[in-house]
């Protein structure tokens, strides 16, 4: 056993050095098409450390005694540390394939919510007769919206979380990224209903900064749905497929760790949280509409660099401060005009074993018209979503090049091409890359589209199809590489390895 893997790591060694040699010389040397290393132990290994991660014993970073250095002004860089979601969430898998299966459901549903929300901007759905209702005995309740609540236990869309500090004294709480949304909240005492999550419930009654905003505010009218009360302004946020959060809009200061803090920030204090986001206290929302938190602190730029969910590391999300160098892959950062909230990033296609894959590029374009289609990078979305044809035809230009690996039998949730790499160490794949219009293109490294599903030695080809018009590029595809979002100069860096 040990001598038949210290062999195929020998032949690893070899054809690498090999592939070395060849490219420096003549590509019609080399092997007929390009691969790239899976380093298939490490990932198995990673597939076990992840489910021994006692959330408990996670440290907290604590900064509320720290003296913050200065409140934000214009451009001032902000950091925040990020942490997955496996590593912060106690684990009730029993193994793997457990954890695996239920984080592609709840991927499920976060598509959904997503093309939910386009159809609404896309087909201009009027949501302004939608007012959250507000009964006397402090009960909020949500206005039905489209589809039934969903039970809240094996869902929530938060994959990545950042702990900030909210009012005076601050309050340390983990709070879900979302460059799918906008609105900020967070769940407030007193709950009409709270989820049970990590950090104690905030009390705005604790924060000497907190501030109700009158309905007369514009970040009121902002809202897509609210209602006035005693001259205090509701809010309510729906993800589309049955969550909601409904309490009262406000500001009060936010701290980010010890890089700054902001004040009057405006966010929900919800009273009523129902569906998604255990374990966070609440949501900030990074999308491009008015209310983000990016576009609440002017931010010029962001950045983050997804931690591979299964190591248990955290990385680091900043704002104001572009990290894209000379060698970086770039794309362009594009606007849906029906729609602020989604970051669209033009993809003109995809390369494997460095031959293009045949794919109108009309697919990935977003139709002015009516706002349909186009390609979003959303960090809240594990796996790739493709529209069906170029999901086939990629799929198709994969399996051509591996027909030699042994097939796993059966389609796994959204998967339907797996492999039994269960006998080897590591395995030479073709080679899988993103190529973006203007031309610059990023090579995915391997384990970020050949994913365990199990701790047997499954893997899948992580891409799946969709049936809407929109595309979205997922967090598995994601890791490991540092995105910058340029607002200003609306480029999308991709530095590979800068987490
Ligand atoms: C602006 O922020 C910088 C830190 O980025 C700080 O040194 C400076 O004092 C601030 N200026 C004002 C006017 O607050
Ligand atoms: C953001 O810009 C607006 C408009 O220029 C300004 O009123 C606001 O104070 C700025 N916010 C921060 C946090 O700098
Ligand atoms: C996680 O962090 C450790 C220690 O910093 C490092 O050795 C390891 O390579 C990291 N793992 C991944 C997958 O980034
Ligand atoms: C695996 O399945 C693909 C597609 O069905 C096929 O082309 C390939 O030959 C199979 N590989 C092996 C080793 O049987």
């Amino acid at each position: 056993m040990a001598f038949a893997r210290f062999l195929s790591l020998l032949s690893v060694i070899t054809l690498s050095l090999f592939l070395l040699a060849s490219n420096a010389s003549s590509r019609s040397l080399s092997t007929p098409h390009e691969t790239t290393v899976l380093n298939v132990v490490s990932s198995l290994q990673q597939t076990q450390h992840i489910l021994s991660i006692d959330p408990t014993t996670t440290t907290r970073p604590e900064f509320e005694s720290k003296s913050i250095p200065f409140f934000l002004n214009a451009s001032s860089p902000l950091t925040l540390e990020l942490h997955s979601r496996d590593t912060l969430l106690a684990s009730h898998h029993k193994d793997y394939k457990s954890l695996v299966l239920s984080r592609l459901e709840r991927d499920s549903s976060r598509v959904a919510g997503i093309a939910a929300k386009v159809r609404f901007s896309v087909e201009g759905v009027d949501r302004s007769d939608l007012k959250p209702v507000y009964n006397d005995e402090t009960m909020y309740n949500p206005e039905e919206l489209t589809t039934p609540v969903v039970s809240g236990a094996s869902q929530g869309s938060g994959e990545y979380f950042s702990r900030i500090g909210v009012g005076t004294p601050a309050k340390e709480m983990y709070m879900v990224l979302d460059t799918g949304s906008d609105v900020n909240w967070l769940q407030c005492k007193p709950c009409a209903d709270c989820y049970e999550q990590s950090d104690p419930v905030f009390d705005p009654a604790e924060s000497s900064t907190y501030k109700p905003l009158t309905c007369a505010a514009p970040q009121c009218a902002s809202l897509e749905v609210s209602t006035c009360r005693s001259n205090k302004c509701l809010y309510q946020v729906s993800y589309g497929d049955g969550s909601f959060t409904v309490g009262e809009y406000a500001t009060d200061t936010v701290t980010f760790g010890d890089s700054g803090k902001v004040n009057d920030v405006a966010l929900g204090c919800g009273h009523d949280n129902e569906g998604l986001f255990m374990g966070a206290a609440g949501l900030l929302g990074l999308g491009g509409g008015a209310l983000s938190m990016t576009n609440q602190i002017n931010a010029t730029s962001f950045s983050y660099c997804l931690v591979d969910r299964d190591s248990g590391n955290s990385s680091i999300l900043d704002f104001n401060s572009v990290q894209i160098s000379d060698g970086d892959a770039t794309a362009p950062l594009l606007r849906n005009k029906k729609i602020d909230t989604f970051y669209y990033v033009g993809l003109s296609g995809f390369s494997v074993g460095g031959e293009k894959v045949e794919i109108p590029s009309s697919v990935f374009e977003v139709d002015d018209a009516t706002g349909d289609g186009g390609v979003i990078l959303d960090c809240g979305t594990a796996v790739t979503r493709l529209q069906t044809e170029a999901y086939n035809s990629l799929r198709d230009a994969f399996v051509k090049l591996a027909k030699d690996f042994k097939n796993a039998t059966s389609s796994i949730s959204l998967f339907d091409t797996c492999y039994d790499f269960s006998s080897m160490s590591s395995v030479n794949v073709p080679a899988v890359a993103f190529q973006f219009t203007g031309g610059k293109s990023i090579d995915l490294p391997a384990k970020n589209y050949l994913i365990p599903i199990d701790d047997a030695g499954t893997f899948c080809f992580a891409f799946a199809p969709t049936s809407s018009e929109l595309s979205i590029i997922g967090n598995v595809q994601q890791q490991g590489t540092r995105i910058t979002y340029d607002l200003e100069n609306n480029l999308i860096g991709l530095s590979a390895n800068q987490c």
